[in-house]
């Protein structure tokens, strides 16, 4: 293996202790805590998991946690209530729906819904067309801690190639929007594109974001180039053995093929322990964000 490894889980703690750092600030000199509320619609397990993760980290770096758990057949008159109630609530300075939401509710109609100084994800569509435009904006959480790796990593990211894989609204268009800002020639390949290995081979960065288990391989990465894995997909692994309970047992892996790029690529961001800690650490930076942007 020639790559660096670039490790999420050590760069997201640093951003942590940044973080607290700003909110005890806040505290101290301000008589302000950041409050984030988060709202979960409905029993989805991986985003329960998140939520309780994201609620944990936020009152550990000193910031107030407000969760919101409505049962999936919540009305969207009544969602939209909760919504406008945290809008106007002044010790909540970011405001999270957890997606997806249950398919009778309208996700744009929801997000749209929410104020957008107080969007710390960054869906809103005016936060988008911020983005877009280069105005002051609340950028999206996933491609945001990318971006931070890659700076980190390289410095200036100007003038390099850089190939998106994936165009989703939440991290490959943001994502492109993000390195097209720091100067970087951006592609966007997709499913529909044609020879994409020769595309992904023309790249200095490529930053994978399909949601497909190990699509991208190792003859797809130009030699040196950085490679950003921001899939986390769950796969059977029965070399592991099986649960008591006589299923499978299962592993974590990327959008990337770990072994055969990491022997191409220059470096590259594992799963576990690469963008998925950052993705955390970027919400509890927005938030501050938000909050100094309310008080400042
Ligand atoms: N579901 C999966 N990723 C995300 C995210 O970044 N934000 C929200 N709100 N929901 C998600």
């Amino acid at each position: 293996m020639g790559a660096q490894i670039i490790d999420g889980k050590a760069f997201a703690a640093q951003v942590r202790e940044k973080v607290a750092g700003h909110v005890a600030h806040l505290r101290q000199a301000h008589g302000v805590t950041p409050g984030l509320a988060v709202v979960l619609v409905g029993e989805d397990p991986a985003s329960q998991v998140y939520v309780r993760s994201k609620g944990k980290q936020t009152v550990e770096t000193g910031m107030n946690s407000y969760e919101h758990r409505l049962d999936a057949s919540t009305g969207e008159a009544e969602l939209l209530a909760l919504i406008e109630q945290l809008n106007s609530d002044r010790d909540v300075h970011g405001i999270l729906v957890q997606l997806p939401l249950p398919a009778h509710l309208n996700e744009d109609l929801v997000i749209n819904a929410i104020a957008p100084e107080k969007d710390v994800d960054g869906f809103h569509i005016s936060n988008v067309g911020r983005l877009a435009t280069g105005q002051k904006a609340m950028v999206p959480c996933t491609p945001l801690g990318c971006l931070m790796m890659l700076r980190e990593h390289h410095g200036s990211l100007s003038g390099m190639n850089a190939v998106v894989v994936g165009r989703s609204n939440i991290v490959g268009k943001p994502m492109a929007q993000l390195l097209l800002r720091d100067s970087c020639t951006v592609t966007i390949a997709h499913s529909r594109t044609k020879e994409i290995e020769e595309v992904t081979r023309r790249a200095d960065i490529v930053v994978a974001a399909v949601g497909r288990p190990e699509m991208v391989t190792g003859d797809w990465i130009r030699p040196g180039a950085t490679v950003i894995d921001v899939g986390i997909n769950r796969v059977d692994a029965p070399e592991k053995g099986t649960n008591e309970d006589g299923s499978v047992k299962t592993r974590l892996v990327g959008d990337c093929h770990f072994e055969s790029c990491a022997e191409v690529a220059g470096a590259i961001t594992p799963v576990p322990g690469g963008v998925g800690p950052m993705t955390i650490a970027c919400l509890l930076a927005n938030t501050v964000t938000a909050c100094c942007r309310m008080h400042g």
